[in-house]
């Protein structure tokens, strides 16, 4: 619910147990940021601006305007005129001047929530949201700002948004556009960020939050393996089941920062946007500038319920398409089992062994076009290469499709190799500083998408393979991050606009490319998890978690992940050993335990690996559709986290009437003289009794508890035999 209370100038924003409020200062019409945390009854809060203080607000005293400016608890602050902390927006006038303050307008509360133009976002009816639009000036720059807050009735999120538009006679330039900021107190916080590198994204980083500024972010053109678009500010108590935590995730795909600034005043402005660098947006009069969504959680009960509050968002308000509640085909993707070496009968031998075992899709990865049998030449010519495809892609799909499976294929759409036919033709398609060699990676450069003739030729392209055949799937991959950041297509004044223009159209080409194929499953996928984030989910239900598909390794990745993304996004696959990433070794059975926990599918040559892990898949394939939905959409809990303890890794889903729960259960080394390891359960409904299952261990005789007992004394794990070992353990109601 959303209410504005017009004596004390308050808006407030509630969600099922939160509340945030925003006040209007009176004459001078700042906009402040009152108070954001659990739920509050009471609207008269605007005495927490402080504006009976010194230093005074200007109208009452005016001789400190630059210090109030200074320590104002800002709702959405700018730069340039008195407040040296992070500004929410930065400008630069025609003239070249850079100082900006605004001043509110009005306000507007609508049902619902309005689309962002040209970019994903979190959406929801009339019903499940309502949105609050507050409407801001600054009258010498001919500048508005319209604050987006959209409230949702169903879970404890608000997010936030920005537009810009120029109202005056001239036009003016965007230095810098954060999409949220909240100035509160110090609450002696910690910080956690998501940090990784290839092969190893996403694990969980905490520090202490001292004075000056902290933050993660990304100037690569994509959301990166190195940071994540996600900062939480955690009380020092903070634990899975209690505490304080304000987040914030980004839906967008591009650079980001997020940072929080603790003050001279013991205050912290957290922020989070498009990262400055290298940013500057031209805006000519009446045009406007749509900064990406920021998704706000608060919760006092620590971070369990804080995954939770993502997971729910996510699942229903972002991810979209006809797998949204769906299980997914079990799919075989023939990267790890041959590289570039494969042709038609390869592909049909792994196949046919794949659907005997109930494997569901073959999909064919990279080197299926042009004269591709290194990663050193054809991206952007996207034309089957029929020398290795031989009888052509639909007789290949055709074939597939007989054996009761269905076919998946990979595009890199968003490259170019400088040994292509493409870039024979089109020398200047590539992003590059003119005049300047181009830096490769992976030898390959990347496609200056801010061209629309670029988007609409590789578009055309892509769309005509799926036009061709009976293709269900694609996974998007993108596999080198940008540099030398030059458009031939782009006018020297909005060469700043590149890196944003660049996301807008990875936006738009799949915006058309899951409208033209409905049906399709669309996985996404960045050198592994480069770009796992909240808008590459809008369009994709699901994104490839990690080039690292070693189990062990997957253990912190996946734990990292699934801290704000639901497992239904995983891409999680069972691959040979030892291990193409780190060498090691691996039962057969912990692989697939740990895949279990993501989308599910293979990543090995079924024809060559040991007849006894062969004979294992059909009992995993039955696993996969035993508790898929429960994996997909139960609530998730992190039980015990092999990154902290070293030792062993524990995480529960819980269906949503507390009748069936799975517990995935990781010794990683295994010790000697070692008593069993007990674990407390939760989620569970105290007063039911459950049948507790060790699916894998024949064993381990069935045992019946009450989820109290579980939850409060704990269930005991014996000690196993070998390292790496792995135990599913479902728990069923007895009615
Ligand atoms: C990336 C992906 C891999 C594979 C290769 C193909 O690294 O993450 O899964 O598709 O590209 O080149």
């Amino acid at each position: 619910m959303i209410f504005f209370n017009e004596k004390e100038r308050v808006f407030k924003l509630d969600t099922p147990n939160t509340t945030y409020m925003i006040g209007i200062v009176d004459k001078e019409n700042f906009v402040g940021h009152i108070y954001y945390g659990k739920s509050l009854r009471d609207i008269d809060a605007a005495y927490l601006m402080r504006t009976e203080e010194p230093p005074f607000i200007p109208s009452k005293n005016n001789r400190e305007r630059c210090s109030f400016y200074d320590c104002f608890p800002f709702e959405y602050p700018t730069s340039g005129v008195g407040d040296y902390r992070e500004g929410g927006i930065g400008i630069r006038t025609a003239a070249g001047h850079v100082g900006s303050m605004l001043s509110y307008i009005s306000y507007e509360i609508i049902d619902g929530k309005p689309e962002l133009k040209g970019l994903p976002a979190t959406f929801g009816t009339e019903k499940e949201c309502m949105t609050l639009k507050l409407v801001c000036e600054d009258k010498y720059v001919g500048m508005q700002v319209e604050l987006l807050y959209t409230v949702f009735e169903d879970v404890d999120v608000i997010t936030r948004s920005v537009r810009i538009t120029n109202i005056g006679q001239e036009y003016f330039y965007l230095t810098r556009v954060n999409s949220a900021c909240i100035d509160m107190d110090n609450k002696d916080f910690d910080m956690v960020s998501l940090h990784g590198s290839w092969a190893r994204e996403r694990h969980i980083q905490r520090k202490t939050l001292g004075y000056g500024i902290h933050n993660v972010s990304s100037f690569r053109g994509e959301s990166s393996h190195q940071d994540h678009p996600f900062l939480a500010l955690v009380d020092k108590n903070t634990t899975q089941e209690n505490g304080e935590i304000y987040a914030m995730n980004f839906v967008y795909s591009g650079n980001f920062r997020a940072q929080a600034e603790v003050t001279q005043f013991d205050s912290v402005r957290m922020t989070m946007g498009i990262h400055p660098e290298n940013f500057c947006w031209k805006l000519e009069c009446g045009e406007s500038f749509q900064a990406p969504e920021v998704v706000m959680v608060y919760t006092d009960k620590g971070f369990d319920a804080m995954t939770n509050t993502f997971h729910k968002l996510y699942r229903n308000h972002l991810i979209r398409g006809v797998y949204k509640n769906k299980k997914r085909p079990i799919l075989i993707n023939n990267w790890e089992a041959t590289y570039f070496a494969f042709d038609t009968e390869k592909l049909l031998s792994i196949a046919k062994e794949a659907s005997a075992l109930g494997i569901e899709m073959l999909v064919m990865d990279d080197g299926w076009f042009g004269k591709r049998n290194l990663d050193n030449c054809a991206l952007g010519d996207w034309i089957v290469n029929e020398e290795k495809i031989r009888g052509g892609l639909k007789y290949l799909v055709h074939e597939v499709n007989k054996l009761g499976m269905k076919f998946g294929i990979w595009f890199e759409p968003e490259m170019i190799s400088p040994d292509s036919d493409l870039y024979r033709a089109h020398p200047d398609w590539a992003i590059a500083i003119p005049g300047r060699p181009g830096t490769e990676s992976r030898q390959q450069f990347v496609l200056d998408l801010s061209r629309q003739e670029v988007v609409d030729c590789i578009y055309e392209q892509v769309a005509s393979v799926l036009r061709s055949a009976n293709i269900e799937y694609v996974k998007w991959d993108m596999n080198r991050q940008l540099t030398d950041i030059g458009s031939y297509g782009l006018p020297v004044d909005r060469q700043g606009e590149l890196y944003h223009r660049y996301v807008l159209a990875v936006y738009q080409m799949q915006d058309r490319l899951t409208k033209e194929f409905p049906h399709l499953l669309l996985e996404n996928c960045s050198g592994g998890g480069a770009r796992f984030d909240p808008g590459m989910l809008y369009f994709s239900p699901q994104i490839w978690c990690s080039d690292d598909t070693d189990a062990i390794e997957r253990l912190e990745i996946q734990e990292g992940t699934a801290l704000i993304y639901p497992l239904s996004t995983m891409g999680a696959h069972v691959s040979d050993c030892p291990n193409h990433a780190v060498g090691r070794v691996t039962p057969f059975d912990t692989r697939g335990i740990v895949a279990l926990a993501g989308t599910f599918g293979y990543e090995l040559d079924v024809t060559k690996i040991p007849q006894e892990d062969r004979d294992k898949i059909p009992g995993q394939v039955a696993m996969y559709h035993k508790y898929n939905d429960l994996v997909r959409e139960g609530d998730y809990y992190r039980i015990a986290s092999y990154a902290q303890n070293h030792k062993y890794d524990c995480w529960q889903v819980v269906g949503a009437n507390q009748k069936q729960s799975l517990v995935t259960f990781v010794q990683v080394l295994s010790r000697v003289n070692f008593k069993s390891i007990r674990i407390c359960l939760k989620g569970l409904n105290p007063d039911m009794r459950y049948r507790v299952v060790f699916e894998n261990d024949d064993n381990i005789a069935d045992k019946v508890y009450t989820g109290d007992m579980l939850m409060k004394a704990g269930l005991l794990v014996p000690v196993l035999w070998g390292d790496f070992q792995a135990r599913l353990i479902s728990l069923t109601n007895l009615e």
